[in-house]
């Protein structure tokens, strides 16, 4: 099984292929389809051998210990700061929190920054397209000071409509916060000209990254945006890691966002001085092996380069795009000029669900549902899609395979 056209020039998907161990597993008796990766992406054998590596040899918390372990242990885990400063090119490290995921990351902001900044009668401005990680903490905030959410609404592509953006701001807008790419339609957004848009008005921008970092070139600097938050679990990476980047003066005049071990210079009972960035925000032993193996994910990432990641990808998502048109009664929801490799749709009649636990039995792991967005399911009037998102292993047979099994699948259920 060869695939010609999807091998570039050094870039092999198969060689990748063979660097997760999961790949090679049957699911129902066939080989495994794994079209879930924006929930969460596998993870290549480099990612496994961190961790292993790091239990089997130096476990040790971190930051505290002078004895050879903990010493090990902290540099390794701030060789993993390093590389994310680098990935996201931030200008500086202290401006990588590390968090357990970007829904840990917003919460970071709208608990410290927002607390802190927002008043009654403000306005932060969301997007149909947010995931409920970017919805509900703002949520909560607003209740909480009285303040005011504001909504950017999709065109019928899934674009949003930034003419309409550009109306909901003004002078009580604190935050816009938005992500770079919709999980539920693989929409890239115009995030550069949101932040440009927002500073004019002098509000903050908060860009979710859950779904673009690994896709997408990122370049916090040229963005220009004061907060990026993204996962790890969706870069190949483990679970239960993420990093907040903000603007530095943000997170010097930010309160903590909780106490404990780590985030403190000194604590007297009167009073409590905090540590400085990073540290202020990670109070507590961190997840240091998660983080230690992240640094092999964006190694892995950077091996292959974003270039030849980028180029895979899109061929994968116009052949996608191209074969599911072919089936009548099927219609893509979410067809944006700029997308990442995310491909969501329903069949006439038939229930996302339904098409899912056929295409399970056929080895073919996609998701059904509202993907945590249930707004913009709202806007086009449906409870949910049936969604399959590419990642850099995966490959056009592989999309022969959803083809075949959705058409079975339809037979099976009209
Ligand atoms: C766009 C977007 N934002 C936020 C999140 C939340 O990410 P996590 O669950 O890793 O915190 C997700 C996860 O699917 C997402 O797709």
């Amino acid at each position: 099984m060869m695939e010609s056209a999807t091998i570039k020039k050094g870039f092999d998907v198969y060689s990748i292929r063979r660097q997760f161990p999961v790949l090679s597993r049957e699911v129902k008796g066939v080989p495994l389809v794994y079209f879930d990766n924006a929930a969460t992406s596998q993870k290549p054998q480099l990612v496994i051998d961190a961790l292993v590596n790091y239990y089997t040899h130096y476990n040790a918390n971190v930051h505290r210990g002078i004895h050879t372990l903990a010493e090990e242990a902290t540099l390794a885990m701030e060789k993993s700061r390093d590389a994310a400063q680098q990935f996201i090119n931030a200008a500086t490290r202290e401006q990588i929190i590390f968090t357990r995921g970007t829904t840990e990351g917003i919460n970071l902001v709208a608990y410290t920054w927002g607390r802190q900044n927002i008043k009654a009668g403000d306005e932060i401005i969301l997007s149909s397209l947010e995931h409920h990680s970017n919805i509900v903490p703002w949520q909560i905030l607003v209740e909480e000071k009285n303040a005011v959410v504001k909504v950017i609404p999709v065109n019928e592509r899934g674009e949003l409509v930034i003419e309409e953006y550009k109306k909901l701001l003004g002078p009580k807008t604190k935050l816009v916060a938005v992500n770079h790419a919709s999980n539920a339609l693989g929409t890239i957004n115009p995030v550069k000209e949101i932040i440009e848009e927002a500073h004019k008005a002098g509000a903050l921008v908060l860009i979710d990254g859950a779904q673009s970092a690994v896709h997408l070139d990122i370049d916090v600097q040229d963005l220009d945006c004061d907060f990026f938050a993204l996962s790890s679990h969706k870069m190949y990476g483990p679970t239960g890691v993420g990093v907040l980047y903000g603007k530095k003066e943000l997170l010097e005049s930010m309160p903590p966002f909780q106490g404990g071990g780590e985030m403190i210079k000194e604590v007297t009972f009167a009073k409590t001085s905090y540590n400085d960035l990073p540290y202020k925000y990670e109070a507590g032993t961190p997840n240091i092996a998660d983080i230690i193996a992240f640094k092999s994910a964006i190694d892995f990432m950077n091996g292959i380069g974003n270039e030849n990641i980028r180029k895979h990808e899109d061929e994968l998502l116009q052949y996608g795009t191209k074969k599911l048109k072919e089936i009548p009664g099927l219609r893509i929801i979410g067809e944006a000029k700029e997308k990442v490799s995310v491909l969501s749709f329903i069949v006439d009649k038939l229930h996302p669900q339904d098409i899912g636990i056929l295409l399970d039995n056929k080895g073919i792991a996609g998701r059904t549902g509202h993907h945590c967005a249930q707004p913009l399911m709202d806007c086009y009037k449906i409870p949910g899609t049936v969604r399959a998102s590419f990642a850099v292993y995966n490959t056009k047979d592989e999309i022969d395979e959803l083809v075949i099994g959705l058409g079975k699948a339809i037979r099976m259920l009209s």
